[in-house]
C-alpha cells in the first residue's frame, strides 16, 4: 500500500521562533489526524535542528526544501543531504518550480540532487508540473514525461521505490487557483502509467503521488478523493496550523 503523506513546505517564511510556535500548535492538532496519514513539516534550512527536537517522539517528519548536488567542499552558501540528514531530517524537497524557475535548475542537475538525497537515506519528494503556457497549449503530458524520464528513469528500481512525486502544475502555485480533481487526477494517472512503462507496475501502484497548488481546506477533500492522489503538498495554507491539519484532515 502506498504511503499517503501531507508535507507543509513553509518556503521561505518564519522567524526560528514564529516556525516553533507555528510547529508546537501543528504538533498538539495532530492528535486529529488518523495515524495513517503520514505528516511532514518542511521549514526553512536554518530551523531544522530546532524543529526536529520538537518532532521527536510525535508523528511528524521533518524535511528540508532543496539540497546540493554535491556531497561536500568548496560550495559556499550550498547545504548538503548528508548535513540534512545528520540534522534527523528525513525528506528533502527535490525540483520544486521555485527552484526550476529563479535557480535554473533543470532536470539532470535534480537527477543527479535525488542520487544525492538517496544515498544519504533522505527521502525525495521531486516536483514536476507544466507552466501556464503549456497548460494552454496541450503540451503537458509531454512536459511532465520529460521532467520524470530525465530525472527519474536511470534510477535503479530500489531507488524508485524510495521517491514520493509532487504533482505541482505551477500556475496553480500561490495563485488560489487549484488544479480540478478531475485534471490532477488524470495527471497523477498519466504520471503512475509512465512509472509502471519503465519500472514495473508494482514500483508504480506504490509510489505516493502527492498534490500541490492552492490546496486548502476547502479543496483538499475533493483532490485526495481521486484514486491517483496520495495526499498534498501544501505551501501557503501550511503556514496555519489549523488550515494544514484540516488538509491532513479531508481523506
Ligand atoms: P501553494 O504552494 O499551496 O501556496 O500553492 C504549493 C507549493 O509550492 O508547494
Amino acid at each position: 500500500m502506498r504511503k499517503r503523506i501531507v508535507a507543509g513546505n513553509w518556503k521561505m517564511n518564519t522567524s526560528q521562533s514564529e516556525g516553533i510556535e507555528l510547529v508546537k500548535s501543528v504538533i498538539e492538532k495532530s492528535i486529529a489526524v488518523p495515524k495513517a496519514i503520514e505528516l511532514v513539516i518542511i521549514p526553512p534550512f536554518t530551523h531544522l535542528n530546532e524543529i526536529v527536537k520538537y518532532a521527536k517522539g510525535t508523528s511528524l517528519n521533518v524535511g528540508a526544501q532543496n539540497c546540493a548536488e554535491w556531497s561536500k567542499g568548496a560550495y559556499t552558501g550550498e547545504v548538503s543531504a548528508s548535513m540534512i540528514k545528520s540534522v534527523g531530517a528525513t525528506y528533502v524537497i527535490i525540483g520544486h518550480s521555485e527552484r526550476r524557475e529563479y535557480f535554473k535548475e533543470d532536470n539532470r542537475l535534480l537527477f543527479r540532487k535525488i542520487k544525492e538525497a538517496l544515498s544519504n537515506d533522505l527521502i525525495p519528494i521531486y516536483c514536476c508540473g507544466e507552466k501556464l503556457d503549456e497548460r494552454e497549449s496541450g503540451k503537458y503530458f509531454d512536459v511532465v514525461e520529460q521532467q520524470i524520464s530525465e530525472s527519474l528513469f536511470e534510477l535503479s528500481h530500489e531507488q524508485m521505490q524510495k521517491i514520493v512525486i509532487a504533482y505541482e502544475p505551477v500556475w496553480a502555485i500561490g495563485t488560489g487557483k487549484n488544479a480540478t480533481s478531475q485534471q490532477a487526477q488524470d495527471m497523477h494517472a498519466f504520471i503512475r502509467a509512465t512509472i509502471a512503462k519503465k519500472f514495473s507496475k508494482e514500483i508504480a501502484d506504490n509510489v505516493s503521488i502527492l498534490y500541490g497548488g492552492s490546496c486548502k481546506p476547502s479543496n483538499a477533500e475533493e483532490i485526495f478523493a481521486r484514486p491517483d492522489v496520495d495526499g498534498g503538498l501544501i505551501g501557503g495554507a501550511s503556514l496555519v496550523a489549523d488550515d494544514f491539519i484540516a488538509i491532513a484532515q479531508s481523506f
